[in-house]
């Protein structure tokens, strides 16, 4: 049997082919159930024993010879397209990161990212809850009993339940304290912690929209007492405000999850309309804060009698208006590009309490 003609003639069409398409067919006409080298092997066997030894091994030969060139035919095709693809596919990657000028980091994001921050570097984990919350985490296990006047006058969202569902109502959160709960239920003593996130109250006005941000924080070990509250405050002050001098007031105040419970004004002045932090005559609230109540200890599932903390809470937006002299908090929600232009902060400038927050 002379496989030389076939053998020519495939390779022949092999090297021509100008695609994987043509390639393929070549092989179905040479190896396909009814190609001519398969034809031919079906012939072996009407041949002699000794017809079948040499053309047996010389067909075999012949078809993996075939294989190969299709083989190498595809690879080199493929190779090609690639050649040719990124000759117009390519990326400079030496080209500065254009895009990321286009938008800004939002003052509540820039703001949490550098409370987060410097809270890190005092030991704090961060955590979140959900923003729809049972009464229960959201009040009851705040000591904020049913009749508390603090329900109303956090002028609460309540969520309806379904038709015949005598449930109480879910809540919006109206503040981030219930996940001190969620944490020390989840997590036990000691704990650390501060949790960032949205709140909802119905109110609308210069200085109040019915979403805002609140931060809120806690530290519960065996011997935390008041003045460790004070310290980490003033620590945490001091590198938020980026100014020389500032100076915090604690004044006896009342929560029900406190006890006892302090609010902290900041020194600041009003000069010609403007505020300034760090000097003057005048003092602006900016947190509450006080040693967890025994009984939302308990609620969250820790014993009073063994372990104590702190916790407090404060306004995002208002830190980020405070510092960065931004005068409507309406502003902040209003997706004003101008707005966002001209506070927004730099994407790629993530603060860290080391290289710089708000450089
Ligand atoms: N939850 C309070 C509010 O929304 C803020 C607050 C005050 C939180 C004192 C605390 C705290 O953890 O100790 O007005």
């Amino acid at each position: 049997m002379d496989l030389s003609d076939l053998r020519g003639k495939y390779l022949g069409q092999i090297g021509d082919a100008a695609d994987e398409a043509s390639l393929e067919a070549v092989r179905v006409a040479a190896l396909g159930k009814k190609g001519e080298v398969s034809l031919k092997m079906r012939e072996l066997g009407k041949m002699t024993p000794e017809e079948r030894q040499t053309a047996g091994p010389a067909l075999n030969a012949l078809k993996d010879e075939l294989n190969n060139a299709i083989a190498a035919g595809k690879a080199s095709l493929a190779d090609a397209a690639l050649a040719e693809r990124l000759k117009t596919e390519w990326l400079d990657v030496t080209l500065s990161p254009r895009p990321t000028q286009q938008g800004s980091i939002h003052p509540v994001s820039q703001v949490t990212e550098e409370v987060t921050a410097i809270f890190g570097e005092l030991g704090f984990g961060v955590k979140e809850g959900p923003q729809i919350e049972t009464d229960w985490y959201n009040f009851d296990a705040l000591n904020i009993p049913a009749e508390h006047p603090t329900r109303t006058e956090m002028d609460t969202f309540y969520m309806k339940r379904g038709e015949g569902d005598d449930r109480p109502p879910h809540v919006l959160r109206t503040h981030t304290s219930p996940v001190q709960i969620r944490g020390m239920l989840n997590d036990g003593a000691p704990a650390r912690f501060i949790c960032p996130g949205r709140v909802y109250r119905a109110d609308y006005d210069q200085t109040h929209t019915p979403m805002f941000h609140q931060l809120e924080g806690l530290a519960i070990d065996k011997d935390i007492s008041m003045a460790n509250l004070k310290w980490c405050l003033e620590e945490f002050c001091r590198a938020f405000f980026e100014v020389e001098g500032i100076e915090l007031r604690f004044r006896a105040s009342h929560f029900p999850f406190t006890e006892p419970s302090a609010e902290v004004d900041i020194r600041c002045s009003w000069g010609g309309g403007q505020l300034k932090i760090g000097a003057g005559d005048d003092w602006m609230e900016i947190l509450g804060s006080g040693m967890i109540h025994p009984k939302v200890l308990q609620a969250g599932g820790i014993d009073p009698d063994q372990w104590q903390g702190f916790a407090f809470g404060m306004g995002i937006d208002r830190l980020a208006m405070l510092k960065y002299g931004i005068p409507d908090l309406r502003a902040f929600f209003d997706s004003d590009l101008r707005w966002l232009k001209h506070y927004g902060f730099a994407a790629l400038d993530v603060p860290t309490a080391h290289g710089g927050l708000s450089a």
